[in-house]
Protein backbone atom coordinates (compact mmCIF):
# COMPACT_ATOMS: atom_id res chain seq x y z
CA UNK A 1 0.00 0.00 0.00
CA UNK A 2 1.35 3.69 -0.84
CA UNK A 3 0.05 6.94 0.29
CA UNK A 4 0.89 9.88 -1.30
CA UNK A 5 0.66 12.92 1.59
CA UNK A 6 2.12 16.65 1.58
CA UNK A 7 0.39 17.75 -0.77
CA UNK A 8 -1.34 21.14 -0.78
CA UNK A 9 -4.43 19.69 -2.57
CA UNK A 10 -6.14 17.12 -4.16
CA UNK A 11 -8.45 17.76 -6.64
CA UNK A 12 -10.27 14.72 -7.22
CA UNK A 13 -12.97 15.34 -9.90
CA UNK A 14 -14.59 12.69 -8.41
CA UNK A 15 -18.50 11.84 -9.56
CA UNK A 16 -19.88 11.52 -12.95
CA UNK A 17 -18.81 13.35 -16.46
CA UNK A 18 -19.84 17.03 -15.86
CA UNK A 19 -22.59 18.17 -17.92
CA UNK A 20 -23.26 21.81 -18.37
CA UNK A 21 -23.23 23.79 -16.03
CA UNK A 22 -21.46 21.14 -13.72
CA UNK A 23 -18.27 21.23 -15.27
CA UNK A 24 -15.87 22.27 -13.48
CA UNK A 25 -16.85 20.80 -10.00
CA UNK A 26 -13.38 19.72 -8.90
CA UNK A 27 -13.95 18.03 -5.85
CA UNK A 28 -10.67 19.54 -4.12
CA UNK A 29 -9.46 17.88 -0.94
CA UNK A 30 -6.62 20.66 0.58
CA UNK A 31 -4.09 18.85 2.19
CA UNK A 32 -5.33 15.83 0.81
CA UNK A 33 -3.71 12.14 0.49
CA UNK A 34 -4.21 9.26 -1.79
CA UNK A 35 -3.81 5.95 -1.06
CA UNK A 36 -3.50 3.22 -3.57
CA UNK A 37 -2.57 -0.66 -4.11
CA UNK A 38 -1.12 -2.31 -6.97
CA UNK A 39 -2.95 -0.14 -9.92
CA UNK A 40 -6.37 0.60 -7.88
CA UNK A 41 -6.88 3.42 -5.87
CA UNK A 42 -7.99 2.57 -2.01
CA UNK A 43 -8.90 5.39 -0.19
CA UNK A 44 -8.92 9.46 -1.02
CA UNK A 45 -9.34 12.10 1.94
CA UNK A 46 -7.23 14.12 3.98
CA UNK A 47 -4.01 13.09 4.04
CA UNK A 48 -3.34 13.53 7.97
CA UNK A 49 -6.66 10.92 8.86
CA UNK A 50 -5.37 8.69 6.14
CA UNK A 51 -1.53 8.29 7.97
CA UNK A 52 -3.50 8.02 11.61
CA UNK A 53 -5.69 5.09 9.75
CA UNK A 54 -2.67 3.70 7.43
CA UNK A 55 0.35 3.96 9.30
CA UNK A 56 1.94 1.04 7.67
CA UNK A 57 1.82 2.47 4.00
CA UNK A 58 5.06 3.75 2.27
CA UNK A 59 4.67 7.27 2.41
CA UNK A 60 4.84 9.27 -1.24
CA UNK A 61 6.05 13.16 -0.38
CA UNK A 62 4.40 15.15 -3.35
CA UNK A 63 6.73 18.09 -1.51
CA UNK A 64 3.63 20.60 -0.85
CA UNK A 65 2.69 20.45 -4.28
CA UNK A 66 -0.84 19.59 -6.41
CA UNK A 67 -2.20 16.30 -6.99
CA UNK A 68 -4.62 15.67 -9.68
CA UNK A 69 -5.95 13.12 -12.49
CA UNK A 70 -3.75 11.99 -15.04
CA UNK A 71 -4.44 14.07 -18.22
CA UNK A 72 -6.74 12.14 -20.97
CA UNK A 73 -5.96 13.08 -24.25
CA UNK A 74 -9.17 11.68 -26.44
CA UNK A 75 -8.00 12.83 -30.01
CA UNK A 76 -4.83 11.95 -31.35
CA UNK A 77 -3.28 11.09 -34.99
CA UNK A 78 -0.06 9.74 -33.34
CA UNK A 79 1.00 7.69 -35.88
CA UNK A 80 2.28 8.96 -38.86
CA UNK A 81 6.12 9.57 -40.36
CA UNK A 82 7.97 12.16 -41.38
CA UNK A 83 6.77 16.09 -41.07
CA UNK A 84 5.19 18.64 -43.23
CA UNK A 85 6.88 21.96 -42.27
CA UNK A 86 7.32 23.52 -45.61
CA UNK A 87 3.38 23.42 -45.42
CA UNK A 88 3.21 24.96 -42.38
CA UNK A 89 5.57 28.39 -44.15
CA UNK A 90 3.06 27.52 -47.54
CA UNK A 91 -0.23 28.43 -45.29
CA UNK A 92 2.15 31.48 -43.36
CA UNK A 93 2.24 32.66 -47.16
CA UNK A 94 -1.75 32.43 -47.15
CA UNK A 95 -2.55 28.94 -49.00
CA UNK A 96 -5.40 27.19 -46.85
CA UNK A 97 -5.79 23.91 -45.05
CA UNK A 98 -7.76 22.27 -47.56
CA UNK A 99 -6.35 24.61 -50.58
CA UNK A 100 -2.62 22.62 -49.78
CA UNK A 101 -5.12 18.83 -49.35
CA UNK A 102 -6.50 19.56 -52.68
CA UNK A 103 -3.30 19.74 -54.49
CA UNK A 104 -2.19 16.64 -53.19
CA UNK A 105 -0.33 17.63 -49.90
CA UNK A 106 -2.03 17.62 -46.34
CA UNK A 107 -3.00 14.46 -45.71
CA UNK A 108 -1.90 12.87 -48.96
CA UNK A 109 1.45 13.93 -47.95
CA UNK A 110 1.64 12.71 -44.96
CA UNK A 111 0.17 9.13 -46.31
CA UNK A 112 3.22 9.15 -48.99
CA UNK A 113 5.40 8.94 -45.69
CA UNK A 114 3.70 7.05 -43.42
CA UNK A 115 3.22 3.78 -46.47
CA UNK A 116 6.60 3.86 -47.07
CA UNK A 117 7.88 3.53 -43.57
CA UNK A 118 9.32 0.66 -42.01
CA UNK A 119 6.81 -0.61 -39.10
CA UNK A 120 9.91 -0.21 -36.90
CA UNK A 121 10.15 3.70 -38.30
CA UNK A 122 6.48 4.20 -37.23
CA UNK A 123 7.26 3.12 -33.96
CA UNK A 124 10.00 4.70 -33.43
CA UNK A 125 8.69 7.97 -34.61
CA UNK A 126 5.30 7.39 -32.58
CA UNK A 127 6.55 5.86 -29.20
CA UNK A 128 9.22 9.37 -29.06
CA UNK A 129 5.50 11.29 -29.44
CA UNK A 130 3.77 9.41 -26.80
CA UNK A 131 6.87 9.26 -24.16
CA UNK A 132 6.72 13.27 -24.52
CA UNK A 133 2.64 13.51 -24.13
CA UNK A 134 3.35 11.10 -21.28
CA UNK A 135 5.56 13.32 -19.32
CA UNK A 136 3.51 15.88 -19.89
CA UNK A 137 1.26 13.94 -17.96
CA UNK A 138 -1.38 12.31 -20.68
CA UNK A 139 -2.04 8.52 -19.18
CA UNK A 140 -4.25 7.56 -21.51
CA UNK A 141 -4.00 8.66 -25.28
CA UNK A 142 -6.66 7.88 -28.05
CA UNK A 143 -4.77 7.17 -31.31
CA UNK A 144 -6.05 7.02 -34.78
CA UNK A 145 -4.85 5.53 -38.16
CA UNK A 146 -5.72 7.23 -41.60
CA UNK A 147 -2.37 8.06 -42.85
CA UNK A 148 -2.44 4.32 -44.90
CA UNK A 149 -5.87 4.43 -46.33
CA UNK A 150 -5.11 0.72 -47.93
CA UNK A 151 -5.70 -2.18 -46.16
CA UNK A 152 -1.97 -3.00 -45.60
CA UNK A 153 -0.81 0.47 -44.42
CA UNK A 154 -3.51 1.10 -41.55
CA UNK A 155 -2.87 -2.62 -40.19
CA UNK A 156 0.63 -1.80 -40.04
CA UNK A 157 -0.65 1.56 -38.44
CA UNK A 158 -2.70 -0.97 -36.11
CA UNK A 159 0.43 -2.66 -34.85
CA UNK A 160 2.00 -0.05 -34.33
CA UNK A 161 -0.50 1.78 -32.12
CA UNK A 162 -0.32 -1.58 -29.98
CA UNK A 163 3.37 -2.04 -30.00
CA UNK A 164 3.52 1.61 -28.75
CA UNK A 165 0.84 0.65 -26.09
CA UNK A 166 3.25 -1.74 -25.02
CA UNK A 167 6.48 0.19 -24.94
CA UNK A 168 5.07 3.28 -23.71
CA UNK A 169 4.05 3.78 -19.74
CA UNK A 170 0.87 5.90 -21.87
CA UNK A 171 -2.18 3.44 -22.45
CA UNK A 172 -3.05 3.63 -25.95
CA UNK A 173 -6.80 3.82 -27.11
CA UNK A 174 -6.84 2.91 -30.64
CA UNK A 175 -9.23 4.40 -33.56
CA UNK A 176 -9.45 2.89 -37.10
CA UNK A 177 -9.62 6.00 -39.71
CA UNK A 178 -9.41 4.57 -42.72
CA UNK A 179 -12.23 7.47 -43.45
CA UNK A 180 -9.73 10.05 -43.17
CA UNK A 181 -9.53 11.33 -46.74
CA UNK A 182 -9.79 9.49 -50.47
CA UNK A 183 -6.36 7.87 -51.31
CA UNK A 184 -4.65 7.92 -54.99
CA UNK A 185 -6.17 4.98 -55.70
CA UNK A 186 -9.77 6.20 -55.35
CA UNK A 187 -8.88 10.05 -56.37
CA UNK A 188 -12.10 11.41 -57.68
CA UNK A 189 -14.20 8.37 -56.11
CA UNK A 190 -15.26 9.00 -52.78
CA UNK A 191 -18.00 7.04 -53.63
CA UNK A 192 -16.00 4.08 -54.80
CA UNK A 193 -13.78 4.49 -51.69
CA UNK A 194 -17.27 4.60 -49.90
CA UNK A 195 -18.01 1.52 -50.98
CA UNK A 196 -14.40 -0.45 -50.56
CA UNK A 197 -14.86 1.13 -46.76
CA UNK A 198 -18.20 -0.73 -46.25
CA UNK A 199 -17.73 -3.90 -48.33
CA UNK A 200 -14.37 -4.76 -47.93
CA UNK A 201 -12.31 -2.28 -45.09
CA UNK A 202 -14.34 -2.20 -42.13
CA UNK A 203 -14.90 -6.11 -41.81
CA UNK A 204 -11.34 -6.78 -42.89
CA UNK A 205 -10.15 -4.23 -40.24
CA UNK A 206 -12.33 -6.94 -37.44
CA UNK A 207 -10.97 -9.56 -38.84
CA UNK A 208 -7.32 -8.43 -38.08
CA UNK A 209 -8.34 -6.89 -34.69
CA UNK A 210 -9.88 -10.19 -33.89
CA UNK A 211 -6.79 -11.82 -35.17
CA UNK A 212 -4.23 -9.19 -33.28
CA UNK A 213 -6.19 -8.32 -30.18
CA UNK A 214 -8.94 -10.50 -29.27
CA UNK A 215 -8.30 -9.23 -25.56
CA UNK A 216 -8.93 -6.27 -26.26
CA UNK A 217 -12.52 -4.24 -27.35
CA UNK A 218 -12.79 -3.55 -30.86
CA UNK A 219 -11.27 0.08 -31.79
CA UNK A 220 -13.56 3.17 -32.39
CA UNK A 221 -14.32 4.36 -35.81
CA UNK A 222 -14.19 7.72 -36.89
CA UNK A 223 -14.91 9.36 -40.09
CA UNK A 224 -13.39 12.90 -41.37
CA UNK A 225 -16.77 14.49 -42.23
CA UNK A 226 -16.23 17.31 -44.33
CA UNK A 227 -16.51 19.26 -47.39
CA UNK A 228 -14.20 17.83 -50.15
CA UNK A 229 -13.62 14.62 -47.75
CA UNK A 230 -16.36 12.82 -46.70
CA UNK A 231 -19.88 14.18 -47.52
CA UNK A 232 -22.24 13.80 -44.65
CA UNK A 233 -24.87 10.89 -46.23
CA UNK A 234 -21.29 9.41 -47.02
CA UNK A 235 -19.89 9.24 -43.28
CA UNK A 236 -23.63 7.89 -42.65
CA UNK A 237 -23.37 4.99 -44.61
CA UNK A 238 -19.51 4.29 -43.07
CA UNK A 239 -20.59 5.15 -39.48
CA UNK A 240 -24.10 2.41 -39.75
CA UNK A 241 -21.65 -0.25 -41.60
CA UNK A 242 -19.42 0.12 -38.60
CA UNK A 243 -21.77 -0.07 -35.81
CA UNK A 244 -23.45 -3.14 -37.73
CA UNK A 245 -19.90 -4.66 -37.41
CA UNK A 246 -19.74 -3.41 -33.44
CA UNK A 247 -17.56 -0.92 -33.52
CA UNK A 248 -18.14 2.37 -31.54
CA UNK A 249 -18.22 5.34 -33.25
CA UNK A 250 -16.35 9.00 -33.46
CA UNK A 251 -16.79 11.48 -35.79
CA UNK A 252 -14.53 14.43 -37.18
CA UNK A 253 -17.25 16.89 -37.20
CA UNK A 254 -17.77 20.84 -38.95
CA UNK A 255 -13.78 21.77 -38.62
CA UNK A 256 -14.10 23.82 -41.80
CA UNK A 257 -17.84 23.66 -42.94
CA UNK A 258 -21.25 22.60 -41.04
CA UNK A 259 -22.41 19.58 -42.94
CA UNK A 260 -24.37 18.02 -40.42
CA UNK A 261 -21.81 15.87 -38.08
CA UNK A 262 -22.34 16.89 -34.48
CA UNK A 263 -26.11 16.08 -35.44
CA UNK A 264 -25.00 12.95 -36.93
CA UNK A 265 -23.20 11.47 -34.15
CA UNK A 266 -25.83 12.70 -31.76
CA UNK A 267 -28.49 10.26 -33.45
CA UNK A 268 -26.02 7.96 -33.94
CA UNK A 269 -24.89 7.95 -30.02
CA UNK A 270 -21.44 8.09 -30.82
CA UNK A 271 -19.00 8.02 -28.35
CA UNK A 272 -17.38 12.28 -29.23
CA UNK A 273 -18.43 14.89 -31.57
CA UNK A 274 -14.64 16.32 -32.48
CA UNK A 275 -13.52 19.71 -33.87
CA UNK A 276 -17.35 21.54 -33.77
CA UNK A 277 -15.96 24.99 -34.80
CA UNK A 278 -18.71 25.71 -37.22
CA UNK A 279 -21.32 23.86 -35.41
CA UNK A 280 -25.07 25.82 -35.80
CA UNK A 281 -26.90 26.86 -32.21
CA UNK A 282 -29.64 23.84 -33.91
CA UNK A 283 -26.78 21.20 -33.61
CA UNK A 284 -25.14 21.79 -30.78
CA UNK A 285 -28.61 21.22 -29.51
CA UNK A 286 -28.87 18.18 -30.48
CA UNK A 287 -25.21 16.79 -29.23
CA UNK A 288 -26.02 18.07 -25.95
CA UNK A 289 -29.11 16.42 -25.84
CA UNK A 290 -27.27 13.36 -26.71
CA UNK A 291 -25.17 10.70 -25.03
CA UNK A 292 -21.70 11.85 -27.45
CA UNK A 293 -19.37 14.07 -26.08
CA UNK A 294 -18.38 17.26 -27.62
CA UNK A 295 -14.58 17.16 -28.03
CA UNK A 296 -13.29 20.69 -28.73
CA UNK A 297 -9.54 21.05 -30.16
CA UNK A 298 -8.40 24.62 -29.71
CA UNK A 299 -5.00 23.45 -30.78
CA UNK A 300 -5.79 23.32 -34.34
CA UNK A 301 -7.60 26.83 -35.19
CA UNK A 302 -4.56 27.93 -32.71
CA UNK A 303 -2.00 25.89 -35.02
CA UNK A 304 -3.48 27.14 -38.61
CA UNK A 305 -3.69 30.62 -37.34
CA UNK A 306 -7.32 30.45 -37.60
CA UNK A 307 -9.28 32.92 -35.02
CA UNK A 308 -12.53 30.55 -34.83
CA UNK A 309 -12.88 28.45 -31.93
CA UNK A 310 -15.35 25.83 -31.15
CA UNK A 311 -18.37 27.32 -29.43
CA UNK A 312 -17.71 25.97 -25.92
CA UNK A 313 -19.66 28.15 -23.84
CA UNK A 314 -22.89 27.55 -26.20
CA UNK A 315 -22.55 23.91 -25.61
CA UNK A 316 -22.09 24.03 -22.13
CA UNK A 317 -25.21 26.44 -21.85
CA UNK A 318 -26.74 23.95 -24.22
CA UNK A 319 -25.85 21.45 -21.15
CA UNK A 320 -23.43 19.29 -23.31
CA UNK A 321 -20.73 17.10 -21.99
CA UNK A 322 -17.54 19.12 -22.90
CA UNK A 323 -13.75 17.41 -23.54
CA UNK A 324 -10.60 18.90 -24.51
CA UNK A 325 -8.03 16.95 -26.62
CA UNK A 326 -4.86 18.30 -29.08
CA UNK A 327 -5.81 16.69 -32.52
CA UNK A 328 -1.49 16.39 -32.52
CA UNK A 329 -1.24 15.79 -35.92
CA UNK A 330 1.58 17.13 -38.49
CA UNK A 331 -0.83 19.12 -40.60
CA UNK A 332 -2.66 21.44 -37.86
CA UNK A 333 -1.50 20.77 -34.57
CA UNK A 334 1.90 19.30 -33.88
CA UNK A 335 1.68 19.30 -29.76
CA UNK A 336 1.85 16.59 -26.76
CA UNK A 337 0.93 18.57 -24.58
CA UNK A 338 -2.49 18.55 -23.09
CA UNK A 339 -1.53 21.78 -20.41
CA UNK A 340 -0.65 23.82 -23.56
CA UNK A 341 -4.73 22.78 -24.67
CA UNK A 342 -6.05 24.07 -21.38
CA UNK A 343 -3.73 27.40 -21.94
CA UNK A 344 -5.39 27.59 -24.97
CA UNK A 345 -8.72 26.51 -23.75
CA UNK A 346 -9.22 29.19 -21.17
CA UNK A 347 -8.29 32.48 -23.86
CA UNK A 348 -9.96 31.24 -26.88
CA UNK A 349 -12.71 29.07 -25.29
CA UNK A 350 -13.15 31.13 -22.08
CA UNK A 351 -13.04 28.33 -20.19
CA UNK A 352 -12.14 28.69 -16.35
CA UNK A 353 -9.12 26.63 -15.50
CA UNK A 354 -11.37 24.32 -13.50
CA UNK A 355 -13.57 23.71 -16.38
CA UNK A 356 -10.28 23.25 -18.82
CA UNK A 357 -9.13 20.70 -16.02
CA UNK A 358 -12.37 18.82 -15.76
CA UNK A 359 -12.96 18.81 -19.49
CA UNK A 360 -8.79 16.81 -19.65
CA UNK A 361 -9.80 14.34 -17.17
CA UNK A 362 -13.30 13.03 -16.36
CA UNK A 363 -15.07 14.08 -19.39
CA UNK A 364 -11.90 13.40 -21.79
CA UNK A 365 -12.29 9.64 -20.02
CA UNK A 366 -16.27 10.09 -20.86
CA UNK A 367 -15.29 10.84 -25.01
CA UNK A 368 -13.40 7.55 -24.82
CA UNK A 369 -16.45 5.84 -22.75
CA UNK A 370 -13.38 4.94 -20.12
CA UNK A 371 -15.29 7.01 -17.49
CA UNK A 372 -15.71 4.30 -15.30
CA UNK A 373 -12.39 3.45 -14.99
CA UNK A 374 -10.11 6.64 -15.51
CA UNK A 375 -10.32 10.45 -15.29
CA UNK A 376 -10.65 11.15 -11.33
CA UNK A 377 -9.11 10.47 -8.30
CA UNK A 378 -11.83 8.34 -6.59
CA UNK A 379 -12.07 4.94 -4.30
CA UNK A 380 -12.22 1.76 -6.65
CA UNK A 381 -10.36 3.61 -10.34
CA UNK A 382 -7.33 3.20 -12.05
CA UNK A 383 -4.27 4.96 -9.65
CA UNK A 384 -3.15 7.24 -12.80
CA UNK A 385 -2.13 10.08 -11.01
CA UNK A 386 -0.11 13.59 -11.24
CA UNK A 387 2.07 15.41 -8.83
CA UNK A 388 2.66 19.05 -10.12
CA UNK A 389 5.59 21.14 -9.64
CA UNK A 390 3.51 23.54 -8.41
CA UNK A 391 1.28 23.83 -5.47
CA UNK A 392 -2.42 24.93 -7.22
CA UNK A 393 -4.26 23.45 -10.04
CA UNK A 394 -5.00 26.60 -11.90
CA UNK A 395 -1.39 27.42 -12.56
CA UNK A 396 -1.91 24.63 -15.43
CA UNK A 397 -3.96 27.01 -17.18
CA UNK A 398 -2.35 30.33 -16.14
CA UNK A 399 1.43 29.19 -17.46
CA UNK A 400 1.90 27.90 -20.60
CA UNK A 401 4.69 26.60 -22.92
CA UNK A 402 6.73 24.77 -19.90
CA UNK A 403 6.05 21.76 -17.79
CA UNK A 404 4.36 21.41 -14.45
CA UNK A 405 4.22 17.92 -13.82
CA UNK A 406 6.42 16.54 -11.77
CA UNK A 407 5.89 12.67 -11.58
CA UNK A 408 3.43 11.02 -13.28
CA UNK A 409 1.68 7.44 -11.92
CA UNK A 410 0.17 5.23 -14.52
CA UNK A 411 -1.40 2.25 -12.81
CA UNK A 412 0.01 2.98 -9.99
CA UNK A 413 3.77 2.57 -11.31
CA UNK A 414 5.63 5.85 -10.57
CA UNK A 415 7.37 7.77 -13.00
CA UNK A 416 9.47 10.85 -12.60
CA UNK A 417 9.23 13.49 -15.35
CA UNK A 418 11.14 16.39 -13.94
O1 LIG B 1 -8.01 16.62 -37.13
N1 LIG B 1 -9.14 16.88 -39.84
C1 LIG B 1 -8.52 15.90 -40.20
N2 LIG B 1 -7.46 15.45 -39.62
C2 LIG B 1 -6.55 16.20 -38.86
C3 LIG B 1 -5.48 16.78 -39.70
C4 LIG B 1 -4.66 15.71 -40.24
C5 LIG B 1 -3.49 16.20 -41.05
O2 LIG B 1 -3.49 17.32 -41.55
O3 LIG B 1 -2.56 15.40 -41.19
C6 LIG B 1 -7.27 17.15 -37.97
O4 LIG B 1 -7.10 18.37 -38.03
FE1 LIG C 1 -8.29 15.02 -35.92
Amino acid sequence: MKLICNTSQVVTLAGSPQRGSALGTLGLIPQGGVLFEGERILRVGPAGSLLEEFPQAERIDAGGMAVIPGLVDPHTHLVWAGERVSEFEMRLQGKSYMEIMAAGGGILATLQATRSASLDELVEQSLQRANTAFRYGTTTLEAKTGYGLDLESEFKQLEALLRVDMLSPVEIVPTYLGAHAIPPEFAGDAPGYTRFLVETALPETRRWWLAHAAERPLPFVDVFCEKGVFSLEQTRTILLAARELGFPLKLHADEFENLGGARLAAELSAASADHLVRTSEADIQALANSSSVAVALPGTPFGLGQHEFTPAKAIIAAGGLLALATDLNPGTSWNESMQFIQALACRYLELTPAQALAASTINAAAALRLEQRLGSIEAGKQADLLILSVPDYRMLSYRFGTNLVSTVFKKGVMYRTA
